[in-house]
């Protein structure tokens, strides 16, 4: 993790990175350096002649006068205000193209607190590289930038101080996050996973409880011990615990469930092999779920959480789950799996059920479940919009705002009764699949089955905003992206201040 201050000096001798746009119609370009006074008249006679477009994700690196480096990064059409996610993006994308170098200073048209938050994020986020597992190449990696510097007038601020630890929680645990979901599934199984995290969690204060295969069976994980028979690396399921010091009656409770398959080939239902590497990503939800609580209880907000994560691996074996097998729930339910590869929604299932059953002694708030759970929301919604479904519109509703604060992009998605009797199974209580098509909302309706109906619940599937098998963009790498975690932190700073 890179270490990052904030400033309010006029002198910049390192790198110094600053906006930069162009006017819609003039077709004129503007450099937008926030409070940093900057000599912007000889850099924008260049910019014609060097081809600059200004649009996001353009990085122009030019040599500075008192500067080391001048650093452009792009911010689309010319604006009185950029959205905070333009900033977190040209943070993050320059942060990204300066990998190699040891410190910047970022000046951004970020005056405001808000504005001022989201370089700081971006330029962190952006801030990332995985060589864990390099070993001859190793030395030729450029690492990621070492040390950022945000530009501001109230750089000493108390508040603005606060912005930066915030920042750095929030980057810290979204690496890891993303660490996780690039560490292959040779190196992360249900059991190693739980042992990151505990030993992460050692010292939060966070309780952390790890039932293995043999207490999942006997206690009735249906779902988890299908999911996960046909695996040499037996399943697990990892609760953590988080209470706040002043917690009372009126302390709001939230569970996340995160669906942690550490490698999904499909089971008997194999998947093709084009592609299926991608699949070791089939954990981000237990891994965005298991850091959020870490980063709610770093920043000590005063709201108690859950993390559930039901591990497993799905794997093609003797002792592998075949079509037509019958699986038992927590709690009683029976599922028809009828297609092996529809696998989350069973360790969903178990874990979600268990989640409502421990909540209700203290009373929750809310169930949140995220998954990589459907190739039908990637169609849907593409690679970088994940989906949200509810049986309470007002807590989707919700949030959708807090995500439009974080930049985590989420669109909702309904779930429409009639495609519930595809689910039926002429011999269990359920069957594993339905129709085809609305794949996404087949799979939320599944999940529905499994959530009292009073109980406020958001189902999101980040299918394809997960992982990034196409070039990296603004403060998003290949890979891991560690895609909800932001949003999750953020509910649970709405809840504080409730
Ligand atoms: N993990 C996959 C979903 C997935 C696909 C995640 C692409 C990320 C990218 C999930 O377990 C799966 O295989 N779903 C099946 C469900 C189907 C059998 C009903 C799918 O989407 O094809
Ligand atoms: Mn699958
Ligand atoms: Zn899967």
């Amino acid at each position: 993790m890179p270490s990052i201050h904030a400033t309010d000096s006029s002198v910049v001798e390192d790198i110094l990175v600053v906006g930069f746009a162009r006017d819609k119609k003039s077709k004129k370009f503007s450099i937008h350096s926030g409070d940093l006074r900057f000599n912007s008249a000889p850099i924008l006679e260049a910019l014609d002649d060097l081809g600059a477009s200004a649009a996001p994700d353009e990085i122009i690196k030019l040599p500075g006068s008192s500067t080391k480096l001048v650093v452009l990064t792009g911010l689309g059409e010319t604006k009185n205000e950029y959205p905070h996610e333009v900033l977190r993006r040209a943070a993050g994308a320059a942060s990204r193209a300066l990998s190699g170098h040891n410190s910047a200073t970022f000046a951004l048209p970020a005056t405001e607190i808000t504005a001022f938050a989201a370089v700081a994020e971006g330029a962190l986020l952006g801030a990332y590289a995985f060589d864990e597992f390099r070993g001859s190449s190793k030395a030729e990696r450029k690492p990621a930038l070492k040390k950022i510097a945000v530009h501001s007038k109230n750089a000493k601020r108390s508040d603005f101080q606060k912005q930066l630890t915030r920042a750095e929680v929030i980057a810290k645990h979204t690496h890891i996050v993303r660490d996780l979901i690039n560490t292959p599934p040779s190196h992360l199984t249900p059991d190693s996973f739980c042992q990151r995290f505990k030993k992460l969690a050692a010292g939060t204060g966070i309780k952390i409880e790890i039932l293995n295969d043999d207490q999942l069976r006997k206690l009735g994980y249906g779902g988890i011990i299908g999911v996960g028979q046909g695996s040499a690396n037996k399943p697990r399921l990892l609760h953590m615990s988080y209470v706040p010091k002043k917690s009372n009656k009126k302390t709001k409770r939230y569970a996340f469930v995160g669906k942690g398959i550490t490698f999904d080939t499909g089971g008997l239902a194999l998947k093709p092999a084009q592609g299926m590497e991608a699949m070791k990503s089939d954990m981000s939800g237990a891994a965005a779920v298991s850091a959020a609580i870490l980063a709610i209880a770093e920043l000590k907000l005063p709201v108690a959480i859950d993390a559930w994560a039901p591990l497993a691996e799905n794997m093609v074996s003797d002792t592998a789950t075949r079509p037509s097998d019958i699986i038992t729930i927590y709690g009683g339910k029976t599922v028809e799996v009828l297609n092996p590869d529809a696998e989350g929604r069973l360790v969903l299932a178990d874990a979600m059920m268990k989640a409502a059953e421990v909540g209700k002694k203290n009373g929750l708030d809310g169930l949140i479940d995220v998954a990589t759970l459907t190739g039908a929301q990637v169609v849907a919604l593409g690679t970088r919009t994940s989906a949200v479904m509810t049986n309470n519109q007002e807590f989707s509703e919700k949030f959708l705002q807090l995500a439009e604060t974080t930049g985590e992009q989420f669109w909702p998605m309904p779930l429409p009764e009639e495609l519930r009797a595809s689910l039926d199974s002429p011999v269990a209580d359920i069957a594993n699949i339905g129709d085809r098509m609305g794949g996404m909302l087949v799979a939320g309706l599944f999940l529905k089955e499994f959530v009292a109906p009073e109980l406020p619940w958001l189902h999101l599937d980040i299918a394809g905003p997960a992982y990034n098998d196409g070039k990296a963009h603004g403060y998003t790498p290949v890979g891991g992206t560690g895609v909800a975690l932001r949003t999750l932190v953020a509910l649970a700073e709405s809840a504080a201040s409730q």
